[in-house]
């Protein structure tokens, strides 16, 4: 049996049986060759690279009070606000730059609330509790409270909180509670949607807790690892996640967090401080 193909020209060639068996076989091989460089060039996007950060430097803590930090936020270049404690211990506070990380306006929190998150929206203080589900907001000079909220969200806990401002210029408020969930609020504090985040080779994201937003990724601490991921919340997927075990000092004397619980981006300099439960310092880092 021959083949016929018209040629545009209209002449009208063949070919035999070999020839065609030829041209099936260069074609296969054509596209089984493509197809592996998509998947090889896939399978490299799936590579996490945890130690792309830099070590900038270690800034020593002026400790004379509990530090069990809970949540890190920059309100200038020269004050962080730090929530800290547990139950019966909880408070929420400035630590001056300026002034060798000295601790200034401290607020004690009501013995029922452990304080988790901390962040600033609009000029103001919103932190949140963790069990109760409450969110306060504060007056960013003083720390006074103006108002507080139980939280009407269907949420095992609530822990970080973070925001960012939306390509429609909406501000959006971020909560994690201790889950694989990034929840999504709006200035009401209702809910608009909620993110299930995982890592690209299809695993769940666990214990989700300290959040920060910055660079259009949201950077998320967990309870678990001395990790911090970077999250993209337009997926929901874990773009990078960096390992920081080699910044955790075992030798000290205090019972430290073995995992990150303060996450606060410094805009000016576009680094990261990390801190951690008891860890007498802060590590200023740069994530790529
Ligand atoms: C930073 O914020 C604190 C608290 O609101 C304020 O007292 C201080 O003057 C501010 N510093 C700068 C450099 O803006
Ligand atoms: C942008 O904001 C306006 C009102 O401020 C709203 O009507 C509109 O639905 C928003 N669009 C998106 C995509 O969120
Ligand atoms: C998926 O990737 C994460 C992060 O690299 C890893 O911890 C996890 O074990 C992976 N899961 C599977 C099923 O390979
Ligand atoms: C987040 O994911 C979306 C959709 O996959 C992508 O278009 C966008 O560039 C990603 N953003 C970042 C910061 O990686």
């Amino acid at each position: 049996m021959r083949y016929k193909f018209l040629k545009p020209n209209k002449r009208v060639i063949s070919y035999n049986r070999n020839q065609v068996q030829q041209m099936l076989i260069i074609c296969v091989l054509a596209i089984f060759v493509s197809l592996t460089f998509l998947i090889l060039s896939q399978s490299n996007n799936l590579e996490y690279n945890p130690n792309d950060y830099i070590v900038i430097r270690k800034i020593e803590r002026d400790n004379k009070v509990h530090l069990e930090t809970q949540g890190l936020h920059f309100l200038n270049c020269s004050y962080l606000v730090e929530s800290c404690g547990q139950n019966e211990n909880s408070e929420i506070h400035y630590v001056n730059l300026e002034l060798q990380t000295t601790i200034k306006n401290r607020v004690i929190l009501d013995d029922i609330y452990q304080v988790q998150g901390v962040d600033v929206i609009d000029g103001k203080i919103f932190h949140l509790t963790r069990r109760e589900k409450m969110i306060f907001l504060r007056d960013i000079e003083t720390l006074e409270e103006l108002e507080n909220r139980k939280l009407n969200l269907d949420i095992k806990e609530s822990r970080g909180i973070s925001h960012s401002y939306n390509k429609n210029n909406t501000l959006e408020i971020y909560i994690t509670d201790g889950t694989d969930k990034i929840f999504i609020l709006d200035s009401d504090l209702l809910l608009k949607q909620i993110i299930k985040v995982q890592f690209n080779n299809g695993s769940s994201v666990q214990s989700l807790s300290e959040i920060e937003f910055a660079n259009e990724v949201l950077y998320a601490s967990t309870d678990l690892y001395p990790i911090i991921l970077a999250i993209n919340l337009t997926d929901g997927y874990v773009k990078n996640y960096y390992d920081f075990s080699q910044l955790i000092d075992f030798s000290l004397d205090k019972v430290i967090s073995s995992f990150v619980c303060g996450i606060a981006y410094k805009q000016e300099d576009d680094l990261f401080w990390i801190s951690g439960k008891n860890w007498p310092f802060f590590w200023e880092v740069e994530l790529n």
